[in-house]
């Protein structure tokens, strides 16, 4: 087969429009490392880090990924759309993996074949996805890639113990080299190529490991433990500790279910977690170094002010939090809500901006900014606000506040000390649906377990998530926000679940419209008006059938909703002839159609 058919798609694909600007397109180089977390400070252990890209570029701090485990995220961010519309919801098969990418289709509609498709060079090293191996690389190829150093497993997690696809071909198997560095040396290569063509822009991912934990023989028989610095780092930071904040190993559980379940860390476990973390710190400086190196290559050949450059991470991690072991996959802050730096053209230096966006907008975004059109693509997410001078070429839809969230399957502890099967502990019944809303004077997250028990966190007064409004035990008839009570809001948070958790394309962007289709209801500060309680208190909510360990939709309980201006008020939740009541089907209602039913009720 013929790989690295980019130009020749390029030459069919009719990009008249694309090569007549080709010299101004930006260029991308996207840095996506591997369970990198923002709470415990990672970002301030890397220098080359805050000064090319933190002091020249915006922080978003208030980007979340959809899914805390690596492929179902990955996938999120290469494909714009949510996890229960992609269906890759694990890491392996048959619940994910890249087997399940490549059988659900995805391997023709991803944001790099796209770039490629309008002219750009793309370029990937590093780890793409789980289930990527020394034995299907090739069956079929990932497609999109001009050029490719794809990690495969089983060696992906081990730091000197790399094997890789470069261009597809046999895999070459390196012992003693350090994976990053590795890395590094092919990103060089990389641009070298891309300066040499400079007609044509670029996209380039680099996907180093680090801070993942090391894992041999993955997926079956793992040893497991810390990541592995290089060992010009492995002196760094001894006097690092986790930030002892309000959720660190706390004297009384939080969360719920299993969460709530947990012991207690003692000493010893604090101990090995702090030096856990700063093993992943030590792991991160040769990422660090690897941007300084990237940084200069772009100046020296004078294309930085050209080059949006991307730094990012799959998904967050949690260390002694909420009494967790090292690991992630949990809703929680420390799970979702990840790094994610952007610096380039129109973007202001030194800046944060915090509204909320997420991996569903990644690949829109870029898109975008590469000047190519995205009405034809099923994204469920949107361009994030950049805070660009208004432009044609790229147009952020107004401040959104909603993203969804979600997970299926067990969680893991990985730690030594969380021993009980195969190593590493594993927590079943970790399937939950949960949102995060972030407006300027209110912020929450809300989720409903597979087993309905509830969480709800005012994040604005409980950033670390120790307080559950939702607790049972818990007595608060004090909670009012814009004049309702906590069943009120909750009410409102519970629809827009509904809509979120089972949402296509634009009932994911805008979800109130779904409910609202007159377009006046943008926000849940919108939504709380007294004057739509009943239709609130009347809404079918959510709930699961069953804990399951994928999107097995029949486990997953209602998704019907009541919309309002067709069936509000009227205390008939359920409509059985269809008239009132929609099941979502990815189409969002129109206006129109709501009309023609309003009066066919009349
Ligand atoms: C691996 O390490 C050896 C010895 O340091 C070095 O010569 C070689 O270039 C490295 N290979 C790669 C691909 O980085
Ligand atoms: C490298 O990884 C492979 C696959 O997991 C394993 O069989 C081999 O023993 C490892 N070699 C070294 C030197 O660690
Ligand atoms: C601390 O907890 C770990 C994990 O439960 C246990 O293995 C260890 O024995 C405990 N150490 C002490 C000193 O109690
Ligand atoms: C997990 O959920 C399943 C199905 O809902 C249930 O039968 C089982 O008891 C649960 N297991 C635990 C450990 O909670
Ligand atoms: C998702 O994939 C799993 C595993 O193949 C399958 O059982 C399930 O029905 C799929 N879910 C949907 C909604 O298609």
């Amino acid at each position: 087969m013929i790989l690295n058919s980019g130009r020749v798609v390029f030459a069919t694909s009719g990009a008249i429009i694309s090569l007549t600007c080709v010299s101004g397109r930006p260029n991308f180089v996207f840095v996506l490392t591997d369970d990198q977390d923002v709470h415990m400070n990672s970002l301030d252990y890397m220098p080359e880090v805050q000064e090319h890209l933190i002091a020249k570029g915006a922080m978003f701090d208030k980007h979340f990924c959809t899914v805390a485990l690596c492929c179902p995220s990955r996938v999120n961010l290469w494909t714009g759309q949510l996890s229960h519309n992609t269906n890759v919801t694990n890491v392996q098969p048959p619940w994910g993996g890249y087997p399940k990418f490549i059988q659900n289709g995805y391997n023709e509609k991803h944001l790099a074949l796209w770039m490629q498709q309008s002219g750009y060079n793309t370029f990937y090293g590093g780890k793409l996805f789980n289930g990527y191996t020394i034995h299907n690389y090739d069956s079929p190829h990932m497609s999109g890639y001009t050029e490719s150093a794809f990690f495969l497993e089983p060696y992906t997690y081990q730091y000197f113990n790399l094997s890789y696809t470069r261009n597809g071909r046999e895999p070459i198997n390196l012992v003693g080299n350090y994976s990053t560095d590795v890395l590094s040396q092919l990103t060089q290569e990389f641009l070298d190529r891309a300066f040499s063509e400079p007609e044509s822009p670029f996209f380039i991912t680099v996907a180093p490991i680090a801070p993942h934990g090391w894992l041999n023989q993955w997926p079956r028989g793992a040893r497991s433990g810390p990541p592995r610095p290089a060992p010009r780092h492995r002196h760094l930071f001894q006097d690092y500790i986790i930030p002892r904040r309000e959720n660190f190993n706390p004297e009384q559980p939080s969360s719920v279910n299993w969460i709530a379940n947990l012991d207690r860390l003692n000493e010893t476990v604090i101990a090995y977690n702090d030096e856990y973390q700063r093993l992943r710190l030590r792991s991160l400086m040769a990422v660090d170094e690897m941007v300084g190196e990237i940084v200069r290559r772009l100046e020296d050949q004078g294309v930085i002010d050209n080059t949006y450059i991307i730094f990012s991470t799959d998904n967050g991690f949690h260390i002694s939090q909420h009494r967790l072991h090292p690991g992630k996959m949990c809703g929680l802050e420390t799970d979702i809500n990840v790094p994610m730096v952007i610096r380039g053209p129109g973007i202001e230096a030194g800046s944060t901006r915090s509204n909320p966006s997420s991996h569903s907008d990644l690949a829109p975004t870029i898109m975008q900014l590469a000047g190519n059109d995205i009405s034809d693509k099923a994204f469920d997410g949107s361009p994030m606000d950049l805070g660009l001078p208004d432009d044609d070429n790229y147009r952020a839809p107004g401040r959104s506040e909603h993203v969804a969230v979600e997970f299926w399957g067990s969680a893991i502890g990985e730690s030594i000390y969380a021993k009980k099967f195969g190593g590493n502990r594993v927590y079943p019944n970790n399937t939950y649906k949960g949102l995060r809303i972030e407006a300027d004077d209110y912020a929450f997250y809300y989720s409903v377990w597979c087993n309905n028990a509830k969480e709800l966190y005012d994040m604005k007064n409980d950033p670390g998530q120790m307080r559950n409004l939702l607790s049972p035990s818990r007595v608060d008839s004090d909670f009012t926000l814009f004049g309702q009570n906590l069943k009120g809001v909750v009410d409102r948070l519970d629809s827009l679940l509904m809509v979120l958790k089972s949402c296509k394309e634009e009932t994911c962007q805008d979800p109130w419209r779904a409910l609202h289709p007159d377009g006046e209801t943008r926000s849940l500060r919108d939504a709380l008006s007294s004057k739509f309680n009943t239709f609130y208190t009347d809404q079918p909510k959510v709930e699961f059938e069953a804990c399951a360990p994928g999107h097995i939709l029949e486990t997953e309980g209602p998704t019907k909703f009541n919309v309002f201006g067709v069936d509000e008020g009227d205390g008939n939740e359920s409509d059985e002839d269809g008239t009132g009541v929609y099941r979502l089907d990815g189409i969002l209602i129109s206006v129109a159609f709501v009309t023609f039913l309003v009066l066919n009720h009349l």
